[in-house]
């Protein structure tokens, strides 16, 4: 939204009086609030700013099919000032969501829920690309929702029989998921395609392949959940042919940015570790991949986590340095001024905040005010700025009656 203005800021109520209101000081363009570029082999997406929202499911759809949930969450996001929306965990197929009331994207009538959905939430905020997180869940697919216990559902309870690269139970107290066929594997990869293209339809900017948290393309990838003995299972390079296949597939029918989400490093003795993770991402990038967000863990209940403020961005640094990839930072970063630090010591190019999003919707509005940025908003809100943040919406015109 470019508005030019007749009226500085200074112009704009204020519950001080104008004597009192201070400009702001000029202060360095910080990277945080620096646009940014993704990369694609087609049409590149300009963000805004860095600050990318994290995927986060919402165990509210209806049989697959976005509603008013999303149209009230996606609305406040999209009001958020952030650079990127990414959309929750979207299956491609029905047996691949994690619970039955997650999100998809594998029919006409889930791209119609999606497409109308997001096109009135967009209707309601300032212009803000849009990247969805394609996914399938393997063998932890047919789960309730965390709010109901999180535990595997048998077909009795509403559930159905999981897939995965091997028969391997996500726990040992779970029935073993049925190991995948060639054929299948083609189905779920063709399934990806769809998906791909119905996402292009709906004018959404950009993919993000789910590769992380244990979910399908994790498995293939980690040799804790694939033990297959052919040419998919086994050595790196056959545990990496199934998502690298998929991830071509789809990039050679999206025009736009491609990444993929990773779990860097499962977090037990023998899982991935950040070599193997840090040549998928070569191998990614050969490929034409648009970013690699970093996250961990997720595919095995022995996982001991060092959780800690950033605790993951020692890992998207590596693997940023590795790959040289467009590199996402994901994880218990809270503050303006970490986020930036992290940017400014080269560890990641674009920064995701999931938690903080939700108790603070506003938070990029808030960090704008820390380091001297700019974000658009709803004109509805122009109103709403307190004596410290009063440049962050730029010049705004707004009449005094
Ligand atoms: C409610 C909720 C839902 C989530 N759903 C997803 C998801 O759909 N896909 C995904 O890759 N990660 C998901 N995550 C993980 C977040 O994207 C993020 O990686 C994690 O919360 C760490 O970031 P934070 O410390 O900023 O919250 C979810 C997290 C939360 C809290």
């Amino acid at each position: 939204m470019v508005r030019t203005s007749t009226l500085s800021f200074d112009a704009v109520p204020s519950p001080l009086p104008v004597t009192h209101i201070k400009k702001p000081e000029v202060c360095p363009v910080s990277l945080l609030f620096t646009p940014y570029t993704l990369p694609a082999t087609g049409r590149a997406l300009q963000l805004a700013n860095r600050i990318v929202i994290a995927p986060m499911c919402q165990y509210s759809a209806v049989n697959g099919a976005a509603g008013d949930w999303h149209l009230a969450h996606w609305t406040s996001l999209l009001n958020s000032g952030a650079g990127l929306l990414t959309l929750e965990a979207t299956a491609v197929t029905a047996d691949g969501r994690i619970t039955p009331d997650c999100l998809g994207l594998w029919d006409d009538r889930t791209e119609q829920a999606l497409g109308d959905t997001l096109h009135r939430a967009r209707r309601l905020a300032p212009p803000m690309p849009v990247c969805v997180q394609l996914s399938h869940a393997g063998r932890k697919a047919s789960s309730a929702a965390p709010w109901q216990g999180g535990a595997l559902l048998t077909p009795a309870q509403g559930g159905w029989q999981p897939v995965a690269p091997s028969a391997l139970p996500q726990l040992p107290t779970e029935a073993p998921p049925t190991a995948l066929t060639l054929e299948q594997m083609a189905q779920i990869r063709e399934a990806f395609v769809t998906a791909a293209r119905r996402a292009q339809r709906l004018g959404i900017d950009a993919i993000e392949l789910h590769a992380a948290h244990g979910y399908l393309l994790h498995q293939f990838l980690s040799p804790l959940a694939n033990q297959r003995s052919d040419a998919y299972g086994g050595s790196l390079e056959n545990r990496m042919r199934f998502p690298l296949e998929v991830f071509a597939a789809v990039q050679a029918v999206f025009d736009g940015p491609v990444g993929v989400r990773i779990s860097a490093i499962d977090w037990v003795e023998g899982g991935l570790d950040v070599a193997q993770t840090a040549e998928f991402a070569r191998r990614l990038r050969a490929l034409g991949c648009s970013f690699i967000h970093v996250s961990t863990a997720g595919v095995s209940p022995l996982q001991k986590i060092t959780l800690g403020p950033g605790y993951q961005v020692p890992f998207a640094g590596e693997i940023r340095r590795a790959s040289g990839l467009p590199t996402t930072a994901v994880g218990l970063i809270t503050q303006p001024q970490q986020a930036e630090d992290i940017l400014q010591a080269g560890d990641a190019d674009l920064i995701a905040i999931a938690r903080v999003l939700l108790y603070k919707p506003r938070w990029p509005w808030e960090a704008a005010a820390a380091l001297g940025g700019q974000v658009q908003a709803s004109a509805q809100y122009w109103r709403c700025l307190p004596r410290e943040a009063q440049s962050i919406f730029g010049s705004v015109k707004i009449a005094q009656r």
